[in-house]
């Protein structure tokens, strides 16, 4: 977590998506995702301010590659980045304690381009304590945070140009296919075009490694899934019996996606007195807590075209576990010279 200071000049919150919206919205979409199979639960919900810190903790995590990997890919291409975006505007979706982030600003910051930076988070403790801290670190820069959901906001999201569109972290991997397709439609259409898209992506590699980064030996990992059902508690005024359901997350082959859930060890029905209703688990029924899809170069270069996104640059660690690319919206025929 970065240094946080009480007062931060030149930081600005939009709140495109209030506390109370959020509390409707998670009603709404929880009363039907409970109905669904499998049940579930959409990945935005999973950040509270317990939810944030835990996923902090899990980056520290040593079966965690992702995070300490991207740091070390963005340490060699952050200055190529800013040197071909030139960006004035980096926006970051979904930026939690934006700490790799700083090595991009860094680098913008070097060439000099760089006038704003707009964290884009569901989460609005974890964005306002970000925001305070990087507009401390960086003097000259406006921070513009929006309290947003990337799934249903990019339109509202500080414009600027040229702009960068940061997407770290392999985020992207908690969305299923369809809502991918769709949020890097919707990516696509922000973008002007010389604005670029930065997108960090876990990559497949052996179910040993993938099963062991999702069950830690702390058992951090379980707490955060776990987690989910606290929110669920503290929304719908439910109270779930933890000990009711045993933690998994297990390497789908066919998916090509870690699916992380909580499997109810017996036949239970569970009041959710908000919603005036109840929801039935089966015995060894999964509610399913979260997906994190894994990425081949080819798959995920083939999304992004289907988007109208061109991959300009790809970096890898010498391993090849994490993938870092830079696209930009495709140019179409009408406006080839
Ligand atoms: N980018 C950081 C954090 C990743 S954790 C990193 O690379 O380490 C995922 C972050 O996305 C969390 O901070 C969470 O609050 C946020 N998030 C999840 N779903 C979101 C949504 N639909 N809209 C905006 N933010 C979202
Ligand atoms: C934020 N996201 C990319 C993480 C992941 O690896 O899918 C969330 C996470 N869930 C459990 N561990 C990490």
């Amino acid at each position: 977590m970065l240094e946080m200071t009480p007062r931060a000049p030149r930081v600005r919150i939009d709140v495109l998506f209030a506390a109370d919206d959020r509390r409707v919205a998670l009603l709404d979409e929880v009363f039907w995702s409970l109905r669904e199979t499998p049940k579930q639960i959409a990945p935005r919900w999973l950040y509270d301010e317990r939810g944030s810190e835990l996923f902090d903790e899990i980056t520290r995590l040593p079966e965690y590659y992702p995070t300490r990997t991207e740091w070390m890919i963005l340490e060699g291409c952050a200055a190529e980045v800013a040197e071909l975006t030139g960006a004035t505007t980096l926006v970051e979706l979904g930026s939690g304690t934006s700490e790799k982030t700083t090595l991009l600003l860094d680098a913008l910051h070097a060439v000099g381009t760089l006038a704003v930076f707009a964290p884009v988070d569901v989460s609005e403790e974890i964005l306002s304590q970000s925001a305070n801290a990087i507009a401390a670190r960086y003097e000259g820069i406006g921070v513009e945070a929006v309290v947003g959901d990337f799934e249903k906001h990019l339109h509202s999201i500080p414009k600027g140009s040229p702009r960068l569109l940061a997407f770290l972290g392999s985020t992207i991997g908690n969305l299923g296919p369809e809502h991918r397709a769709r949020f890097l439609r919707a990516v696509s259409e922000t973008l002007a075009a010389d604005d670029h898209f930065l997108l960090g992506i876990d990559l497949v590699k052996s179910p040993e490694r993938l099963e062991a980064a999702y069950n830690d030996s702390a058992g951090i990992t379980e707490a955060f899934v776990r987690n989910a059902l606290t929110v669920l508690d503290r929304e719908l005024g439910s109270r779930f019996d933890q000990e009711g359901f045993s933690f998994e997350a297990r390497w789908d082959a066919e998916n090509e996606w870690v699916e992380l859930g909580l499997r109810s060890l017996r036949a239970q029905t569970v009041a959710l007195p908000v919603l005036d209703t109840d929801v039935s688990f089966g015995d060894g029924e999964l509610l399913r807590i979260e997906v994190s899809s894994k990425f081949r170069r080819e798959g995920i270069e083939k999304e992004l075209a289907a988007a109208g996104l061109t991959v300009e640059r790809w970096w890898t660690d010498p391993d090849g576990d994490f993938g870092l690319l830079l696209a930009t919206p495709a140019v179409s025929a009408s406006e080839t010279p």
